[in-house]
């Protein structure tokens, strides 16, 4: 398989306001390395605020990392700007909340139109791609669609517009940041499986984020698990989901997912403790002070991520956790 996207330690800071020490960094992805193939779904989980939107947002250049190299189709493009626009039309996003996404001013045909219009796509080809993005999301009769306005909608219906917009300029890169997280439980699986199907139509590659690791398993080939801004294991959904080696993953799989997406602590009840503040993690593992496993040396050396079983784990542990 050809490399569709490579990160190389990306790290990728905010800089915020801390009391007198003035600005902080706080370090929201902080040293991840993650490919995705062509042709290749990859599901980055973790709980609220380990930074998967930020590794998302960094992946297709709407964040600047502080360091680290962003490597698209080969070509470095980490600070060169030179084919952005077409960067920009390769490389799409589908966003969390369908009801802030799309204008509540703007028709179906306008919402879709407007990607295409940025990127002097004429009319006739306009419309080709704009029926045929409806029709591959299966918003049919399609033009019943076109005239009506987002609140007409339900809101898979309304994520499905979303879909269908990064889809007309046909790109080969979706990131698809928690794409169903807001919308109603019966319509999840069902866009899952379409977002699926059309990565395979398409050929396209997708980055797949989400704090519910058992929807990996609809669509992903790999599976990266982020801790507090860390890659902790990144290798096969089948392998990670079958058989997970670091505490944390084993954790995740077990959580069940409170179905309130206004809930931000999600996994409370389950894997105790709260994730570390960003500007100040824990030394040593960033998971220890919540790892049952955890012992001395957890809290003072930092675990590199590293080759086992066909896969990438950073724990000290991994070789007893393997089954
Ligand atoms: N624009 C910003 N300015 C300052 N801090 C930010 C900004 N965006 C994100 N952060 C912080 O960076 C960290 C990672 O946030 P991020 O949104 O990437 O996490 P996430 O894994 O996507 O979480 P969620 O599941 O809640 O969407 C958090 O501590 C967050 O508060
Ligand atoms: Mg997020």
């Amino acid at each position: 398989m050809t490399e569709l996207i490579q990160l190389e330690d990306i790290r990728t800071y905010f800089f915020v306001r801390k009391g007198w020490f003035g600005r902080v960094p706080l370090k929201a992805v902080d040293g991840v390395s993650i490919d995705i193939d062509e042709r290749e779904t990859v599901a980055v989980v973790g709980e609220s605020g380990s930074g998967k939107t930020t590794l998302g947002r960094t992946a297709i250049k709407l964040l600047k990392p502080v360091s680290g190299k962003i490597i698209f189709q080969g070509e470095d493009v980490t600070n060169n700007d030179e084919n952005i626009k077409e960067f920009r039309r390769q490389a799409q996003i589908i966003f969390q909340d369908p009801f802030t996404s799309l204008n509540p001013h703007m028709t179906i045909e306008q919402i879709i139109n407007e990607p295409m219009i940025v990127h002097n796509i004429d009319d006739e080809e306009k419309k080709k791609r704009r029926l045929k993005a409806l029709s591959d999301v299966r918003l049919l009769p399609s033009e019943e669609y076109l005239p009506k306005y987002p609140h007409m909608l339900s809101g898979g219906q309304r994520q499905r517009v979303g879909i269908a917009r990064s889809l007309v300029l046909e790109p080969v890169f979706i990131v698809a940041d928690e794409p169903v997280s807001m919308i109603d439980a019966s319509s999840r699986v069902e866009i899952l499986l379409l977002l699926g199907e059309l990565q395979k139509k398409y050929s396209m590659g997708i980055m797949y984020i989400t704090h519910d690791i058992a929807t990996a398993k609809y669509f992903t080939h790999n599976i990266g698990v982020m801790y507090a801004g860390k890659i902790v294991e990144n290798g096969s959904t089948l392998d990670v989901l079958n058989n997970p080696i670091h505490p944390y993953t084993s954790a995740l799989k077990e959580a069940v997912p409170d179905p309130d997406p206004n809930n931000r602590l999600r996994f409370r009840n389950v894997i105790p403790g709260e994730p570390p503040n960003p500007i100040d993690p824990p030394p040593g593992c960033r998971f220890h002070p919540r790892c049952p496993c955890a012992t001395e040396k957890c809290s003072k050396e930092e675990p590199a991520l590293r080759d086992i079983s066909k896969r990438r784990v950073a724990c000290h542990y991994a070789e007893k956790f393997l089954k």
